[in-house]
C-alpha cells in the first residue's frame, strides 16, 4: 500500500502542474517527507520522495519518484567536500536510496532533503521568474512579499544551492518560501495543503504585483511595420520560410520542427525592444537548455519579400553560429564537453510567428513553449524593472555542465528515422496505412493524406498523437490540395523529407470497355497525381538542402503486361519512367527516387475489397477470400503478399543502408518471373 505522503505529493504534483502559470512542462520538482517501516529492521525509516529527473509535474506517478533515506541524505552535509566539487554529491544520492530507489535522483535533490519542511515546491513560475530575473530583484522581493519570502542569489542548482536554501529557512523561520535569482521559487510547508497554498501565493502574489504596479507597455512601442500579417498571410509566408528555416536549424544535426503565431509571440515581436530583449536570451536553466542561451531574430519588417527573408536569414545565420562558437571559445574550459552545434533552435520572425526545433515533435513544441514562458518572464521583469537574465558565463556551465552531458550520453540511441518527416498520399487504408505506420514506428513524423479527412485523421490517430502522426485531405488530382498539404505538413513538422505517392485505384477492363473517363481518372491519381506531389514536394527538399527520399508505389504490372488493365497498367508504367526521371533530375540535390513493385496485394487493400477483387477471383475461379491463397501459389516463393511487406521495402529504401541507391524499383511480390527487372 503506497504510503499517505506519497499520495498526496502525487496529487499535489499533478494539480500545480495541470496549470501552466505554476511552473513550465516538465519543470520543477516537489518532494515529501514521511515514515516507513524498514523491511530490514522492523523498525521505523523516514524517508523523503521527490520528483526524479526527468518528468513531468502534472503526469507525475509514484513511479516517477526517487525514494530516499532521509538520515543518509543528510549525514552527506558531513562529507561534503565544498562547492567545487559538489557534482560529486550526485553520485553519493546513490548510497542514499531506500531499497532500489525509484527514479533516478535529480540534481534538485539536495534542495528537497536539507530543507527542513515535510513537503517541499520548486517551481519555475513565470511571475516568480519575473521578479528572480528583475535585475532589483532582491529589493522588491520584501516590498511584494513582506517577510514571507526570501531572496536566494543566483547559484546553479546543486548542493550548495540546497544548503543555501536550507539556511535562509532556519534563520528566517517566518518565511514560507524564497525566490531564487535568475531561476525560480521554492516553497515548503508543515502539510501538503500548506506548501502547495504557499507555492499558490507567492506565484499569485507575484502575477497580482506585476499586474498592478508594473508599466503599460513593458516591452515598449509597436514598431511600425512589425505588427501581425493577416492569418492567411502569416501561414502562407510560415510555410514558404520554413524549408529555408529548417535547413538554418539542421545545418549542424537534422532537426524536426514546430511553428506557432500565437498573439503573445506576434505581440513580442512587433514591440520595439524585442531585438534588445531577445538578444539577452533566456534565463531560467530549464528554457535555456531547450532553447539555447538566445533565439534568432529576422530583423526585417513584416511585409518583407521572402525572398529577401531568406537571402537575410543566411547572412543572420552566419552571424548566429559566429557569436555562437565565441561564447563556447570565451566559457570552454579544458574539460568541457565538445561545442554541442551552433544553429539556433528558436527562430522569430516578425509578423509571422515563432519556429522552434527539437530532435523530435515533443522536443521542438516544447522549446517553443519555453520560448513564451520567456516572453512572459520578460514582459513580467521589464514591467517592473530591467530584465537582466544570469550572466553568459553561468549558462554556459549549465549547457555544458558535465552532469548535463552525461544525461544526453545516457539518451536512448535515436530510431533510424528519427528526424525524419514524411508525407504518404492515399494513406488512410491498405498499403498506405501500412507504409504509414511503419515509418512512424522506426521514428519518423507522418502527415497522412487521403480523400475523406475523417479517414485520414483516423488512420494518423491508430499511429498516435500529433506530434507523431496528422491527417489531411489530399486529393492528389487537384494542385491546390496538394500544395496545401505539403504546407500543413511543413507548418506541423518544419519540413519534409519522405513523399510516397501511394494514392491509386484501379479499374480492370478490356481495351474496347475502358472509357475515356476511366484513363483519365486512373492517369489522374496515379501519372499526374504523383507528378504534382512529388514537384511540390521537391521544392521544399531542394531548399532544405538535406536531401530526402520520393518513392512511388508503382505495380508488377508497370511491366508485365497482361490482360484487362490498360488503364492502369499503362499509368503504372508511367509512374515507373518518373522514378527514373527524377532520380537523374534530383540526384544533385541529394534526393533519391525509388519505386516499389507491389503484386497481389489483397489483405487490407481498398482496391481488392472495392469490386477488384470479387471479379479477379470470378476470373481464377476462386473464392474472394482465397484469393490471397491463390496469388500465394503462382508466386515462386509461395507466400501471400502483405501490406507490411511494401511497407518494409519502403522502409529501407529511406534508411542509411540504401544511401546510395537511387532509381531502383523493388519488387515485392514473393517472386514474379514474368515481372523481373532486367
Ligand atoms: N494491392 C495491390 O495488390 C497492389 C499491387 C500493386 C500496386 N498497388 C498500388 O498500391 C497503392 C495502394 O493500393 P492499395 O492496395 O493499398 O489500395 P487502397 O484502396 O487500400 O488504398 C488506396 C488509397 O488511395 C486513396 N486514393 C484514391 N484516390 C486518391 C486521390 N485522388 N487522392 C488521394 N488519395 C486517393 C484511397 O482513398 C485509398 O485510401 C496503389 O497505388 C496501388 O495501385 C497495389
Ligand atoms: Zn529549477
Amino acid at each position: 500500500m503506497a504510503n499517505v505522503a506519497v499520495d498526496q505529493l502525487i496529487s499535489r504534483s499533478n494539480r500545480l502542474g495541470a496549470d501552466p502559470k505554476n511552473t513550465n512542462y516538465a519543470g520543477g520538482n516537489t518532494s515529501a517527507k514521511g515514515t516507513e517501516t524498514d523491511p530490514v529492521t522492523g523498525e521505523p525509516v523516514e524517508l523523503v520522495w521527490v520528483k526524479g529527473s526527468g518528468g513531468d509535474l502534472g503526469t507525475l506517478t509514484p513511479a516517477g519518484l526517487a525514494a530516499l533515506r532521509l538520515d543518509r541524505m543528510r549525514s552527506l552535509v558531513n562529507v561534503y567536500p565544498g562547492i567545487d566539487r559538489e557534482d560529486e554529491m550526485v553520485a553519493a544520492f546513490d548510497y542514499c536510496l531506500h531499497g532500489k530507489g525509484g527514479a533516478a535522483p535529480s540534481i534538485d535533490t539536495a534542495m528537497h532533503g536539507l530543507v527542513d519542511a515535510p513537503h517541499v515546491d520548486h517551481l519555475h513560475p513565470d511571475s516568480g521568474i519575473a521578479i528572480a530575473t528583475a535585475s532589483d530583484g532582491e529589493e522588491l522581493t520584501p516590498t511584494i512579499f513582506g517577510d514571507k519570502v526570501v531572496w536566494v542569489p543566483w547559484r546553479r542548482p546543486g548542493f550548495q544551492l540546497g544548503l543555501d536554501i536550507a539556511a535562509i529557512k532556519t534563520a528566517n523561520p517566518q518565511a514560507i518560501g524564497c525566490i531564487l535569482g535568475g531561476h525560480g521559487i521554492t516553497a515548503w510547508g508543515d502539510t501538503t495543503d500548506e506548501c502547495e497554498a504557499n507555492s499558490l501565493w507567492i506565484i499569485d502574489t507575484a502575477a497580482a504585483y506585476i499586474a498592478e504596479h508594473g508599466k503599460a507597455e513593458p516591452f515598449g512601442a509597436v514598431r511600425p511595420g512589425f505588427e501581425a500579417l493577416s492569418s492567411g498571410e502569416r501561414l502562407a509566408k510560415a510555410a514558404a520560410l520554413a524549408p529555408t528555416l529548417r535547413s538554418i536549424a539542421s545545418h549542424d544535426r537534422a532537426m524536426v520542427g514546430h511553428f506557432t503565431d500565437a498573439e503573445v509571440v506576434l505581440d513580442f515581436l512587433a514591440s520595439a525592444n524585442a531585438p534588445a530583449l531577445a538578444e539577452l536570451g533566456t534565463s531560467c536553466p530549464d528554457h535555456f537548455l531547450r532553447t539555447k542561451v538566445k533565439p534568432m531574430l529576422l530583423d526585417l519588417p513584416a511585409d518583407a519579400s521572402v525572398e529577401d527573408s531568406i537571402a537575410r536569414l543566411g547572412e543572420l545565420h552566419q552571424e548566429y553560429r559566429a557569436d555562437y562558437a565565441g561564447y563556447y571559445e570565451r566559457n570552454a574550459t579544458p574539460d568541457s564537453p565538445a561545442i554541442r552545434g551552433a544553429d539556433p533552435l528558436i527562430i522569430l520572425i516578425p509578423g509571422v510567428g515563432m519556429f522552434s526545433y527539437g530532435a523530435n515533435k515533443q522536443t521542438a513544441r516544447v522549446a517553443g513553449e519555453f520560448y513564451v514562458n520567456a516572453i512572459n518572464v520578460m514582459r513580467g521583469a521589464e514591467a517592473l524593472s530591467t530584465y537582466a537574465p544570469i550572466d553568459e558565463s553561468e549558462k554556459f556551465r549549465i549547457e555544458y555542465w558535465a552532469l548535463e552531458e552525461a544525461k544526453l550520453q545516457r539518451m536512448p540511441k535515436p530510431k533510424p528515422l528519427a528526424t525524419r518527416i514524411a508525407l504518404v498520399t492515399g494513406a488512410a487504408s491498405g498499403i498506405g496505412k501500412a507504409i504509414a505506420e511503419r515509418l512512424a514506428a522506426e521514428g519518423a513524423c507522418v502527415v497522412v493524406g487521403d480523400l475523406d479527412l475523417a479517414k485520414a485523421q483516423a488512420a494518423a490517430e491508430g499511429i498516435g498523437n500529433a506530434d507523431v502522426a496528422i491527417g489531411l485531405v489530399c486529393d492528389v488530382t487537384k494542385p491546390d490540395q496538394v500544395q496545401a498539404a505539403v504546407d500543413a505538413a511543413v507548418l506541423a513538422f518544419g519540413g519534409l523529407d519522405i513523399v510516397v505517392n501511394n494514392a491509386g485505384l484501379s479499374l480492370s477492363k478490356p481495351l474496347l470497355e475502358t472509357t475515356e473517363a476511366d484513363w483519365d481518372l486512373q492517369h489522374n491519381v496515379m501519372a499526374k497525381g504523383s507528378f504534382l506531389v512529388s514537384k511540390a514536394a521537391a521544392k521544399v527538399l531542394i531548399e532544405q538542402k538535406l536531401g530526402g527520399d520520393i518513392i512511388y508505389i508503382s505495380s508488377k504490372n508497370s511491366i508485365f503486361a497482361g490482360p484487362n488493365n490498360i488503364a492502369y497498367s499503362a499509368t503504372k508504367a508511367d509512374q515507373a519512367h518518373q522514378v527514373r526521371l527524377l532520380a537523374a533530375e534530383l540526384g544533385g540535390h541529394g534526393i533519391k527516387v525509388n519505386g516499389i513493385n507491389p503484386d497481389g496485394v489483397v489483405r487490407g487493400s481498398g482496391i481488392f475489397a472495392g469490386g477488384w477483387g470479387a471479379s479477379r477471383a470470378a476470373v481464377y475461379g476462386v473464392a474472394e477470400g482465397d484469393l490471397g491463397k491463390y496469388y500465394a501459389q503462382r508466386t515462386l516463393l509461395k507466400r501471400e503478399v502483405l501490406p507490411e511487406n511494401i511497407a518494409n521495402a519502403a522502409f529501407v529504401l529511406c534508411t542509411s543502408d540504401l544511401s546510395h541507391t537511387t532509381g531502383l524499383h523493388i519488387p515485392v511480390d514473393a517472386g514474379v518471373a514474368a515481372a523481373f527487372l532486367r
